[in-house]
């Protein structure tokens, strides 16, 4: 299967393509957001309200992506040069591509942090942490010391770099099938770990107890953008993984399994995190508060602590890597198509940039940490807030428009399964496509991007 009349490189295998998406989308969001929102915000309730959304948003526009990439068979500008027909949709490619740029630049600081922490685990400085306290102090020393925060960022992006290095089958795919069982083996055992300590139902109550009292519109509003930013859509990770499709490949059953191994893992990750952090006697904070804070009292408490720890940021470092690998990829994809560069000059420029970029995001939290941007941001948030609030939604907006309305759906529906008996699907992706994702992006807009800006 690998090369074709094209020359473009091929996944070794449907599932290869199916792990690597997987692992593009099941990044640090699952870990260390979708528990926390589900927590907040009404449990069960929530879990639900999810995965309605995966259904109603992320499945179209993911199906739209891929097939996207199937078809033109190119990165996301080529694409849009074809479906956009040459003129100014091109800019859509453009704003993926330098997504797929910016979110790197900080993504890879977060798992710089990771591969540190893991560091700081087999060094015994996690294991001696006892409360809250030491623990928020090992976390702001090692944030505060621009030295570590810059090596482990160019660790984490060296070694994305390497393995991207390696290609679409030998590099991305084959590690993706590596890591993505580790990964899952790993959420396992920490689940078996968290479900087995006295005290544990306490957690699963705050998790999962469903609670509709506590859901509102915008509670629905924010479990679309997570929904959005955790299938890696918006920005042509899913355009650039289709297009190394071959043409036997199924777009819609693999959609399916993607979606599935993602909403998966969230959902998991919060039966690890919950059950242990109540069975301790503490309660949740979000994203790094709880990773780094409270989680490592969390582990310091319970027998075997160590090797827990251990597995956990392994865990968010597999999440983190597999889903730099994607990242990457968009850009590496746009130069070898659209500049003709050779994979290891792309890979390398593209990578040395992307380093250099995040150096003001590690900065941002010690020598730069005064200096703000805009609406008194830090370079770190400011980049996070541009991409996931803006760049994102905006360009799934553009693709759904583009493929639905310019380019027309007739063009693009042989690109899914005829096989599967799952023919009626194909008229609902075409209406979900062209009316209901356009109004939900518009939404989601308005609501992060102008009301949550300016009502905090
Ligand atoms: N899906 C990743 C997460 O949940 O952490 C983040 C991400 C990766 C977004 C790749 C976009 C992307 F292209």
């Amino acid at each position: 299967m690998n090369g074709s009349k094209s020359g473009r490189e091929h996944w070794g295998s449907k599932v290869g393509f199916v792990f690597a998406a997987a692992g593009s989308a099941i990044g640090l969001g699952n870990i260390w957001k979708f528990p926390y929102l589900t927590g907040q915000h009404g449990g069960g309730a929530f879990v639900l309200i999810y995965i309605i959304c995966i259904l109603v948003l992320g499945l179209p526009i993911m199906i739209a992506e891929i097939v996207i990439g199937r078809h033109t068979e190119k990165d996301p500008v080529g694409a849009f040069k074809i479906i956009g027909g040459g003129g100014r949709w091109t800019a859509v490619g453009y704003l993926g591509v330098l997504s797929g740029f910016f979110i790197l630049s900080y993504y890879s600081v977060v798992g710089g942090w990771t591969l540190g922490y893991i560091v700081k685990t087999i060094t015994g400085v996690v294991g001696g942490i006892t409360d809250t306290s030491s623990a928020e102090a090992v976390f702001s020393a090692f944030i505060k010391n621009p030295v570590e925060m810059v090596l482990y960022h160019f660790l984490f992006m060296a070694l994305t770099v390497w393995i991207v290095l390696g290609g679409v089958k030998n590099g991305i795919e084959k590690w993706n099938k590596f890591l993505l069982p580790i990964l899952f083996v790993i959420i396992i055992v920490l689940i078996v770990r968290g479900l087995t300590m006295e005290g544990a139902s306490r957690g699963l109550a705050f998790y999962l107890k469903p609670d509709f009292s506590r859901v509102t519109v915008f509670t629905v509003i924010e479990a679309l953008g997570q929904c959005f930013f955790s299938l890696s859509l918006g920005m042509g990770a899913m355009i650039t993984y289709g297009s190394y499709l071959s043409k036997s490949d199924k777009t819609l059953d693999s959609s399916l399994q993607i979606a599935g191994l993602d909403t998966m893992a969230a959902f998991l990750s919060g039966l690890a995190i919950f059950p242990a952090v109540y069975a301790v006697g503490m309660t949740p904070a979000k994203g790094p508060g709880l990773t780094f804070n409270i989680l490592p009292v969390v582990f310091s408490r319970m027998a075997y602590g160590n090797v827990f720890a251990l597995l956990f940021f392994v865990l968010l470092f597999i999440a983190a890597l597999t889903s730099a690998m994607s990242l990457l990829e968009v850009t590496v994809a746009y130069s070898t198509d659209e500049k003709g560069w050779g994979r290891r000059k792309s890979v390398l420029i593209f990578g040395s940039l992307i380093f250099l970029l995040g150096i003001p995001s590690s900065l941002s939290f010690n020598v730069l940490s005064d200096v703000k941007i805009f609406f008194g941001l830090t370079f770190f948030d400011f980049m996070d807030k541009l991409t996931t609030i803006y760049m994102l939604p905006v360009g799934g907006l553009l693709i759904a428009i583009c493929l639905g309305w310019k380019y027309g759906l007739r063009n693009t529906m042989h690109e899914l399964d005829t096989d599967t008996g799952l023919q009626f699907l194909k008229k609902i992706w075409a209406f979900a496509i062209k009316y209901v994702s356009p109004v939900i992006l518009v939404l989601i807009i308005l609501y992060f991007g102008v009301y949550r800006m300016l009502v905090p």
